[in-house]
C-alpha cells in the first residue's frame, strides 16, 4: 500500500512538472486516486489547507468501496460523504470571507435505505479556511439510488458557524466593486502558487460558488475539490448584486479528472451566492493538471 502511495504522487507530481503541488485541494482530504476496484486498499492522506501535501502515512486497510454499518472515519466512503456536507454547507454559509472546509470525519455509520439509496450518519469537524475556527457538525448524507445521477440530499446541523464576524469585510467588498467593474483575473492561484491578497476574496467566492456545482455531481464515487479558478470576469451590477462570469477547474480525486465548468452567479452580502448557470465545458482531459506549464 505504502509504494502505491509512493507511486501515485510520484505520478501527480510527474504530470505537474514541478516538485511545488500544484493540484491545491483547499480542504483535507483523502486521496489515493485508485479507488474503482472494490477491494482496493483505502486510505487517506491528509493535506494542508492550503497548498501543501500533508501526506500522513497510510494504514494498512481493506475496506469495500460500498461499506456499510459503522465506517473507518479516514477512508474514502465516510470521507466522500462528509465532502458532501462540506460543498452543501458552503451553499449555505460560504462568502469571500467564510470557506468551509473538512477538518476531519470522527465517526460515520452507512446503511443501505430500502429503494431510495444509501444513507450515511457523520459527525464531523469542520474549519472555516480564512479564521481556521473549526465546529463539530452532525450530518446525514442520501446519495439517492436509480439510473439517473441526483444529487446527494444533505442535512447538517452546526453547533455554531465558524467564524461570524465578516459582515464588516463583506460590505466593504460588495462597495468596492459594486461600482467599479472592472474586475478581470486570471489564475488564482497563479502557475507558482500564489494568489494576490486582493484577489484571495474572489478566490473563496469561486470556491463557495463551485461548491454548488460540486455538491450537486457529487456521489459516493466522487471526492471534489476545487483545483483553479481559471478566471474570473465581473459583469454589470444588477439590482444590487455583483455578477461574475467564473471559469473554474474541479479535480475528482478518485478518477484524477480535471473538470472544466462556466459558472455564472451572483453575489451580495445580505443574499450571499445565488447561481444563475452551470455548464459543464467539452474540454475536459484525464490527468490534465490546473497549470498549463508546458
Ligand atoms: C516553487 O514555488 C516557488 C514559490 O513558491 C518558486 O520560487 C519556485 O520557482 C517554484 N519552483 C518551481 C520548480 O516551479
Ligand atoms: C500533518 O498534519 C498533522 C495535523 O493534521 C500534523 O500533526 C503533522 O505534523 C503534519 N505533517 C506534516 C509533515 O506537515
Ligand atoms: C490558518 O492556518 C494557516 C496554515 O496553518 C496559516 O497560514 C494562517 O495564518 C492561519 N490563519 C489564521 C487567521 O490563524
Ligand atoms: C477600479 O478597480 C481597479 C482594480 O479592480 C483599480 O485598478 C482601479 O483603480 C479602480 N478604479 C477606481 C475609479 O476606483
Ligand atoms: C477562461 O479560461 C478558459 C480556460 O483556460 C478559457 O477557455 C476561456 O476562454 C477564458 N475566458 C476568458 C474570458 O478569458
Amino acid at each position: 500500500m505504502g509504494l502505491t502511495i509512493i507511486v501515485f504522487l510520484a505520478l501527480l507530481m510527474g504530470v505537474t512538472g514541478s516538485p511545488n503541488v500544484t493540484i491545491r485541494p483547499e480542504d483535507a482530504s483523502a486521496d489515493d486516486g485508485l479507488t474503482h476496484s472494490t477491494s482496493f486498499p483505502e486510505t487517506s492522506e491528509e493535506m494542508e489547507i492550503v497548498g501543501q501535501q500533508n501526506v500522513s502515512v497510510p494504514e494498512e486497510a481493506f475496506e469495500d468501496v460500498m461499506a456499510t454499518g459503522e465506517l473507518n472515519p479516514n477512508h474514502y466512503p465516510a470521507q466522500r460523504a462528509a465532502k458532501a456536507v462540506q460543498h452543501y454547507l458552503n451553499t449555505r454559509y460560504g462568502s469571500p470571507y467564510r470557506v468551509l472546509i473538512l477538518n476531519r470525519v470522527h465517526s460515520g455509520f452507512a446503511e443501505d435505505v430500502a429503494d431510495s439509496g444509501r444513507k450515511y450518519k457523520l459527525e464531523i469537524s469542520v474549519q472555516d479556511l480564512i479564521s481556521n475556527k473549526t465546529e463539530k457538525c452532525t450530518a446525514e448524507v442520501l446519495f439517492p439510488r436509480g439510473e439517473q445521477q441526483r444529487p446527494p440530499q444533505v442535512q447538517a446541523s452546526l453547533e455554531e458557524l465558524p467564524n461570524t464576524n465578516t459582515k464588516a469585510e463583506e460590505e466593504a467588498l460588495f462597495q468596492k466593486y459594486k461600482t467599479n467593474q472592472s474586475l478581470l483575473t486570471e489564475n488564482l492561484p497563479d502557475s507558482y502558487g500564489h494568489i494576490d491578497p486582493d484577489m484571495e476574496p474572489f478566490w473563496h467566492l469561486g470556491s463557495t460558488a463551485a461548491s454548488f456545482i460540486m455538491l450537486s455531481e457529487s456521489t459516493e464515487n466522487t471526492l471534489y475539490n476545487m483545483a483553479q479558478v481559471a478566471n474570473v470576469t465581473q459583469l454589470e451590477t444588477e439590482n444590487d448584486q455583483l455578477k461574475f462570469d467564473y471559469h473554474v477547474l474541479l479535480h475528482d480525486m478518485i478518477s484524477q479528472e480535471i473538470i472544466h465548468w462556466k459558472l455564472l452567479f451572483t453575489w451580495s452580502p445580505p443574499e450571499g451566492v445565488k447561481v444563475l448557470q452551470m455548464e459543464k465545458l467539452p474540454h475536459s482531459h484525464h490527468n490534465e493538471t490546473p497549470q498549463n506549464n508546458n
